[in-house]
């Protein structure tokens, strides 16, 4: 009898294991039947910007946390898919920090080429997976909004991809209740106009916490000032931009923080980060990590050790994103296929300890991504997508951690050479912090429109 896989989420990672299907298809073997689920009405995951916040149109929690004007905060080309250019996809080169449209563009691209989209049922997020020990199998039980039905499918195999990015860590500080501004975490931030002319506190030292201050500063926020609970960003940042130690507490429109200092806050946004949640499924098949390089009972990164029939993809923390999932989903793949046979659960179990004890002597951000480039290369040895120069990538990595060391609101103005097709980027017609349409339409104008440049 056929085999049947179930893929829950059609974002980056779900889009990388229908192209690895499909792409074994293209070369002749028969693949497995394929369901997809996804929550949403359209493909892209976190790519799929949507002005909602809360609860989307279904009443399910919404799923994107990006918001207006972000573009990419890396260069492109250490996210690159080795089998699908941006040359080939916009058919010349482009500069290397695109926005999100039009990354979404080029994911989306890829599996439009593939026809993939076909096995998607879309509005429909999955409910409850159940491991039957008699038969075998699972049984995912799912909700379609379209139809306002609920039902449920046996599959042979399941594959998470749900993300990890989605449910915010939001944790909370005395004054919050009769604090006199907004307190939003960075899972609701949609437009930093909102905060224009506005003070601004952001908590937190990562990602979101540098991307959404520099929206803010960029957008006419009056002053931003960010607070950190174990390390600065340390960044030369514009005058307007103060970094404090750990927030204490706060009142009506007061911050404070441990040096004993305090200001003048208007509203508070809490960069605190994401917290991995798989509401459908039980403990026993349920992966419950902090966000980290190597979570363990993922063997290889992907193959639930517990019981291997069931994977997750994209799941690490993200130094590399879309070619790592595609390393993942190719080699999930091959273990569906029987191309790959799995050891047994210790020494899968012993395989993951030593990646973790690896994972654990990394102390800088070098070492960091140079772990997860190792990884990959480790998962591509082992199957048919094609090889990249990952010492490439790490290289450009590198580039880039100095860029931004350089001029934190400047880096993304730098170009950087593909290194799947060797071809240079060119310069982006606009500086980032000039540039205040993000939309696919200008970004690949050949000088920013005209009539946006006035409106700016
Ligand atoms: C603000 C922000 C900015 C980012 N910027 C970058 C960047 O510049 N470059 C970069 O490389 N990465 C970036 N990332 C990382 C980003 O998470 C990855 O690029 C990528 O989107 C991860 O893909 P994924 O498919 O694993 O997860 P997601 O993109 O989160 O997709 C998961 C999918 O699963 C669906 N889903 C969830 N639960 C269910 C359910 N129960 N049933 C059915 N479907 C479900 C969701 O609707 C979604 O479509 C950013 C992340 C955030 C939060
Ligand atoms: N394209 C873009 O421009 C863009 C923009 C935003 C985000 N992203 C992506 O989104 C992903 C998530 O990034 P993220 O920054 O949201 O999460 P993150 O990298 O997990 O960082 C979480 C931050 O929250 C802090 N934190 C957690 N709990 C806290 C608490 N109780 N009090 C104070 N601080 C707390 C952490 O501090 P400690 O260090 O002390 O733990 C850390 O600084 C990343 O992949 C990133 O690349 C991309």
């Amino acid at each position: 009898m056929t085999q049947r896989v179930a893929i829950i989420g059609a974002g980056p990672s779900g889009m990388a294991q229908l192209r690895a299907f499909q792409s074994a298809q293209e070369k002749g073997a028969d693949i497995p039947e394929i369901v997809c689920f996804e929550k949403q009405s359209d493909w892209g995951g976190q790519w799929n910007y949507t002005w909602r916040t809360g609860m989307d149109e279904n009443g399910e929690p919404v799923h994107t946390s990006m918001y207006r004007y972000l573009w990419s905060n890396g260069p492109k080309e250490c996210l690159e898919f080795a089998d699908y250019t941006f040359e080939e996809h916009f058919g010349r080169p482009i500069a290397s920090y695109p926005p999100r449209e039009v990354l979404w563009d080029y994911i989306k691209g890829r599996v439009e080429k593939a026809g993939v989209r076909k096995y998607i049922r879309f509005s429909t997020p999955v409910r409850h997976i159940e491991f039957n020990e008699e038969t075998d199998n699972f049984t995912v039980t799912v909700h379609d909004h379209n139809e306002d039905k609920v039902y449920s499918e046996d599959f042979d195999y399941v594959v998470v991809c749900s993300g990890h990015f989605s449910t915010p860590n939001v944790p909370e500080y005395p004054g919050f209740e009769s604090f006199g501004g907004r307190v939003l975490h960075a899972h609701d931030f949609r437009d930093a106009l909102e905060f224009k002319d506005k003070d601004i506190l952001v908590v937190g030292s990562s990602y979101s916490a540098e991307d959404i201050g520099s929206q803010c500063y960029k957008y006419g926020a009056r002053s931003i000032t960010s607070c950190y609970r174990s390390e600065p960003m340390g960044f030369d940042w514009p005058d307007n931009w103060e970094e404090k130690p750990a927030l204490t507490h706060v009142d009506e429109n007061m911050a404070f923080f441990s040096d004993g200092s305090s200001k003048h806050i208007d509203a508070i946004i809490l960069c605190t980060g994401y917290i991995h949640h798989f509401p459908f499924l039980n403990d026993d098949l349920r992966l419950i990590t902090d966000n980290r390089l190597w979570p363990l009972d993922l063997y290889q990164g992907v193959v639930w050790e517990d019981n291997p029939k069931l994977f997750y993809i994209g799941m690490q923390d993200q130094w590399y994103s879309f070619n790592m999932f595609d390393a993942q989903a190719w080699f999930a793949r091959d273990v569906m296929l029987g191309r790959i046979p799995l050891p047994s659960a210790d020494e899968m179990k012993a395989d993951s300890a030593q990646w973790r004890i690896k994972e654990l002597k990394l102390e800088t951000a070098k070492e960091m991504y140079e772990y997860q480039g190792a990884y990959i290369l480790h998962l591509i040895k082992q199957t048919d997508y094609p090889t990249f120069d990952i010492d490439g990538v790490n290289q450009t990595f590198l580039e880039w951690k100095h860029h931004k060391k350089e001029d934190i609101m400047g880096f993304r103005n730098h170009s950087y050479r593909s290194l799947m097709t060797g071809t240079m980027s060119p310069p982006h017609h606009t500086p980032w912090l000039d540039a205040l349409d993000d939309s696919l339409e200008a970004y690949l104008a050949d000088a920013e429109p005209a009539s946006k440049k006035a409106a700016g």
